[in-house]
């Protein structure tokens, strides 16, 4: 039977790549991102909503208008997420540091306590987070996002033991590198100095990481996988990547 997906952060990497494989179960989706235009080319099918997850205001609309579209959420992947900046602790600025807790931490926040309830409501669903290995291990100018990604272990512990009973599975899917518009974003733009950062290595495709979203939707109702770690081969930990450069 085809589920109602919805797919925060749809317009760009591995929430495009998430959409386009759910599209190709032939689920219902609907797609959410500041930049709308780019959505319908992700999937035509897909209900496509602004969705700018820093604002409340537009959170309630776009999980409104998706009830009201395709009926009760059965999977909620909380993709919309980024980095901005290297800068160390003593150098960096708050407006960064507001952006990524901001977008990566209250916005998941402000989209699953809204999505939640109709879950319950429903007889259950599925949480999707992608979480990444920098909430595992910190770096060097990374503290800042290292730490927003930290913060959704316990808040993914916590949703487990709230909804214990109800039927909801709750999955943190945490990726190594991935060869997405991430670092473009992270360097405001700088498309020299992100290449650099896959350059000379095979990192992921986003294609590799909703594979395992997928896969940890599709177990059975009874499985929750809690964690799916999922590294290239060539990367060991934030830091020690393979470079043949
Ligand atoms: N690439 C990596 O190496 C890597 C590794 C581990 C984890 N991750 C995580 O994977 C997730 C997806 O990143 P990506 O690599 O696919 O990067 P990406 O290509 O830059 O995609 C990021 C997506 O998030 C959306 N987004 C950002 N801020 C938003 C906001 N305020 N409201 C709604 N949507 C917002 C963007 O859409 P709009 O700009 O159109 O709103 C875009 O669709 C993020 O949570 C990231 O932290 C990435």
């Amino acid at each position: 039977m085809s589920r109602h997906v919805v797919v925060t952060g749809a317009s760009s990497g591995i929430g495009a790549a998430i959409a386009r494989h759910f599209a190709r179960k032939g689920d219902r989706l609907s797609l959410g991102a500041r930049r709308t235009e780019r959505l319908p080319e992700v999937a035509p099918s897909a209900f496509c909503h602004q969705l700018d997850v820093c604002d409340a205001a537009s959170v309630e609309r776009f999980v409104a208008a998706t009830i009201a579209k395709n009926g009760p959420i059965d999977v909620l992947v909380n993709n919309a997420g980024l980095a901005r900046g290297t800068e160390q602790i003593a150098t960096g600025e708050g407006v960064a540091w507001r952006e990524m807790i901001e977008t990566n931490v209250l916005g998941l926040l402000e989209v699953t306590r809204r999505v939640l309830p109709h879950m319950i409501d429903n007889g259950g669903g599925h949480v999707v987070v992608i979480g990444s290995i920098a909430g595992h291990k910190a770096y060097v100018g990374g503290g800042v996002y290292c730490g927003s990604k930290r913060a959704l272990q316990p808040i993914c512990e916590a949703i487990r033991m709230e909804t214990l009973g109800k039927n909801v599975r709750v999955t943190s899917v945490d990726p190594g590198m991935v060869d997405t518009e991430f670092s473009v974003v992270r360097f405001s733009g700088d498309k020299e100095r992100a290449e650099k950062v896959y350059a000379g290595t095979r990192p992921l495709v986003a294609d590799d990481v909703a594979e395992c979203v997928l896969f940890a939707v599709d177990r059975p109702a009874h499985v929750n996988l809690d964690t799916i770690v999922v590294m290239p081969t060539d990367q060991a930990n934030p830091q020690m990547v393979h470079r043949t450069n």
